[in-house]
């Protein structure tokens, strides 16, 4: 099986962010776990992140075909974009929604998701531990895609 791991915008500031809130953990150390955790399962693993809703957008068309699961923590673009959402529906690829912290917890404007409704699961508020349990159910639990 093939995981995509995608995350947004300042997730790239994962550690130093805000760390009451995000935890100390670098997105590079998560990306080493997820990829190690994905190399276990026998699947193969690639992670992107931007700041740029664009290039998220053309990460996910890139992957279509090729990827059987994609888990996504869309940062603040969470809240807003209808684009990356109509992106992971136009290529069919069945994806995990994640956040680091409890959005519910949060302000009330983060309690929406343009993605939760066409989410095959989400997590939500596990820190960085979210990302193993993400790679752990897509390599076990989706499908292979016909190729
Ligand atoms: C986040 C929650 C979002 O509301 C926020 O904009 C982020 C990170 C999380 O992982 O908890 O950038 O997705």
């Amino acid at each position: 099986k093939s995981i995509l791991l995608l995350n947004g915008p300042n997730l790239n500031l994962l550690g130093t962010r805000e760390p009451h809130i995000y935890g100390h953990t670098t997105l590079s150390d998560v990306e080493a776990n997820c990829a190690a955790v994905a190399a276990q399962h026998n699947c193969t693993f690639d992670a992107f992140q931007s700041n740029h809703e664009g290039a998220l957008v053309d990460r996910i068309q890139a992957a279509r075909g090729r990827v059987d699961g994609i888990i996504i923590n869309p940062g603040a673009y969470t809240h807003t974009s209808v684009a990356i959402r109509d992106a992971l529906l136009g290529v069919g690829i069945p994806f995990i929604e994640l956040h680091v912290s409890n959005v519910h917890a949060r302000e009330p404007w983060r309690h929406h998701s343009y993605f939760s409704d066409k989410a095959a699961g989400i997590i939500v508020g596990l820190g960085i531990y979210g990302y193993k349990v993400a790679v752990e159910h897509v390599a076990v639990n989706f499908k292979e895609l016909e190729k």
